[in-house]
């Protein structure tokens, strides 16, 4: 193999989530996502290093921007990449999730990027197939390539992670993002806050290691970095917020709740974006504040590493 993945510290068959991640592992990660940075942005952007290879993205639930994003690393990487719409496989037509597995495990492929609403059922089918998983979101569970794409972000645009006073402010019951960027950003030394009303805190969260807001002024106050979450509507049963319109008014970022902030700080999103639900789409556009095409961009170059380093592992094993 071509590439520095051969010598990265990353132990591990999978990656499932962050949680249990050493912070030395999660650096290798990102050491190994740079040199892609440089080679996204150059005309000729495909390399052999996984040539012969096969990625399958296995996507149980609507992705834009995931499962392009994998699809893209995959074919600079030069592997064969074939995308599953569970819409038109069999599991429409009553196949479970592990038939489905093993299933895709008998045509032999090298990874597979798995996403599914339940947490902890991509785990499950990592234990009945020999290749490498990826999970690419699990439920509310884990979502491991959008935080380490967060925190290459963070080290690009900061310089560092450590230390850094970072908020991560909306729907964290129902946010998978939240999770691996607090696991994340805790083993790496930041400072990490969560801002939203009651109703949309799990409970306990502050074992997870964050200090817990309920207004934005005192959430954002000095902080480094703030990161937004969509409101996932599509996991709530119920009501959690009275209106998108009152959400704004409390929670959503705009120019005057920024002011707490420092005046550097930096302004984050997954995706996708509701505008004027909570962030105000002026902000949200304003690159100099706003580094959401930079974790888009990034994106690809991390879930590039991941590729080649479980690749490479797999290689050993055999
Ligand atoms: C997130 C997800 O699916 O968990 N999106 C993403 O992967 N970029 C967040 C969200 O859907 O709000």
């Amino acid at each position: 193999m071509n590439t520095s993945a051969s010598n990265i510290n990353y132990p591990h068959r999978h990656l499932l989530g962050i949680e249990g991640l050493t912070a030395q592992e999660i650096s290798a990660l990102l050491d190994a996502s740079k040199p892609h940075v440089e080679q996204n942005r150059r005309a000729d952007k495909t390399l052999t290093t996984l040539h012969g290879r096969t990625l399958i993205n296995l996507f149980f639930e609507n992705s834009t921007r995931t499962r392009t994003s994998f699809e893209l690393a995959g074919k600079r990487l030069g592997a064969d990449v074939i995308n599953m719409a569970v819409s038109t496989s069999s599991i429409k037509k009553g196949e479970t999730l592990i038939d489905t597995a093993v299933t895709l495990n008998a045509m032999h492929p090298d990874v597979l990027v798995v996403r599914h609403p339940d947490s902890g059922a991509v785990k499950l089918l990592s234990e009945k197939v020999n290749c490498a998983v990826i999970n690419a979101g699990d439920g509310r569970h884990e979502h491991p390539t959008q935080a380490l794409l967060d925190a290459l972000t963070i080290r690009h645009r900061k310089g560092r992670i450590e230390g850094l006073t970072v908020a991560i402010c909306g729907d964290i019951l129902h946010s998978r993002v939240a999770r691996s960027n607090i696991h994340l950003l805790n083993a790496m030394g930041a400072h990490v806050r969560v801002v939203a009303p009651p109703t949309l805190l799990p409970a306990k969260i502050e074992n997870l290691g964050v200090e817990v807001f309920h207004h934005m002024a005192s959430g954002l106050h000095d902080c480094d970095i703030i990161m937004m979450l969509r409101l996932q509507v599509e996991r709530m049963q119920g009501s959690f917020v009275p209106s998108t319109r009152e959400y704004f008014r409390f929670y959503g970022l705009d120019a005057k709740k920024m002011t707490a902030a420092k005046p550097d700080a930096l302004i984050m999103h997954p995706g996708p974006m509701n505008r004027g639900v909570e962030i105000d789409s002026e902000l949200a556009d304003d690159i100099t504040r706003s580094a959401i095409c930079d974790q888009v961009e990034l994106g690809v170059a991390v879930r590039m590493a991941c590729l080649e380093v479980l690749t490479d592992n797999l290689a050993k094993t055999l």
